[in-house]
């Protein structure tokens, strides 16, 4: 049987905040595949965009740096388009409670006026929005699935279930293509080192390569890793697969493991190398921390047929072998 992702060979394809970790390993793989790739990205230093993230790329993807808050900027990138996947966020838990209004002009706004361009100048394309498994909030039960209460403990999670809202409202109402991807905790190459911003395997990673001990907050909380290979074909299937259009589909990683775990795996990787400190969280943190998750992502594996390839052990290996080769471009 061919494969969905054919369908990209050939389309125009545009990825919002695909300088970032995910938006960026997406587009790469959207050339391979044979699609005409541009990106948009507001190369915002307190993100994850980075021009390291698509290294020997650059020649054979179009690169605009422009705010999609700048609304005037997005009719002539949505033009003819079949393909629009929103990656493009502020992600910072603990920086959306810093600047909530940042957090929700990135992160609803923005999303909403890509929608409305979407609408009026390519409304026949699939756009594909990254959400955040942030918008269940502390967890009723594991594994959470869909149908998980919505209650958000921080600003982050509130503006990412607008975004998402507006997704499928423009589904509803208009009969946009949209498709959203609730995603876990994701890591891999290309995410961001230099602190612990987007995730905190990035500094653990940042910490053991150079040599120096991490901290590991709390340690009993277990998380279902996605690897981003994984989280970047589910992106490509939702797109591509007409059934997931209009749905709202959790994405998990490998079978969940605490922190503590963790933290030793990332030491495996390292070749045994590292150490860590285990630190009660810190109390900016600890209020809006999730506690324990792992998801569901049973109707996403039925809807597109898509499951997890890549073990913990081998991306965490990944990872390492990534950013060893390029540490000094991400610091
Ligand atoms: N990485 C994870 O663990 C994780 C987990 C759950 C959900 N997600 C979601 O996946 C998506 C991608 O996240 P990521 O991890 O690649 O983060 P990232 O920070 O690496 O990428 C986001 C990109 O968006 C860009 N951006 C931010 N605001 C913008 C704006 N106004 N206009 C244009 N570009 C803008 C940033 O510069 C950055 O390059 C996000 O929607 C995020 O919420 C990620």
């Amino acid at each position: 049987m061919k494969s969905p992702v054919a369908a990209f060979g050939g389309a125009k394809v545009l990825v919002a905040g695909g300088l970032g970790f995910i938006g960026s390993t997406l587009a790469i793989r959207l050339i391979e595949l044979g699609a005409e790739v541009t990106v948009v990205d507001s190369l915002d230093p307190d993100y994850g965009g980075n021009f390291a993230n698509i290294a020997g790329y650059e020649t054979r993807l179009g690169v605009v740096v422009a705010d999609l808050r700048d609304r005037e900027r997005l009719p002539e990138l949505v033009q003819g388009c079949h393909y629009v996947f929103n990656m493009a966020a502020q992600t910072g838990h603990v920086d959306s409670m810093r600047r909530p209004v940042n957090d929700l002009e990135i992160n609803a706004a923005a999303p909403l006026m890509l929608l409305e361009a979407v609408r009026a100048d390519c409304p026949e394309a699939v756009v594909v929005y990254g959400s955040t498994r942030q918008i269940y909030g502390r967890p009723d039960y594991l594994p959470v699935d869909e149908r998980h209460p919505l209650r958000p403990v921080d600003v982050n999670g509130v503006s990412k279930q607008a975004g998402e809202g507006f997704h499928t409202l423009y589904h509803q109402v208009y009969g946009l293509k949209t498709a959203i991807l609730r995603l876990t905790n994701t890591y891999g190459p290309r995410m961001r080192i230099r602190d612990a911003r987007q995730t905190f395997v990035g500094i653990w990673l940042r910490r053991v390569l150079e040599g120096d001990r991490f901290e590991v907050w709390g340690g009993t909380q277990q998380r279902d890793l996605a690897y981003v290979d994984d989280v970047v074909e589910a992106a490509l299937l939702a797109a591509a697969t007409p059934a997931a259009h209009g749905g709202v589909f959790n994405i998990g990683g490998s079978p969940p493991l605490s922190l503590l775990d963790l933290a030793q795996a990332t030491i495996a990787a390292n070749g045994g190398a590292g150490g860590f400190d285990l630190k009660e969280f810190p109390a900016e943190r600890k209020s809006i921390d999730i506690g324990d998750y792992w998801a569901d992502d049973g109707l996403f594996r039925r809807t597109v047929g898509w499951a997890p390839q890549v073990d913990l052990a081998t991306g965490l290996r990944h990872s390492v072998e990534y950013y060893r080769a390029n540490l000094a471009r991400y610091l």
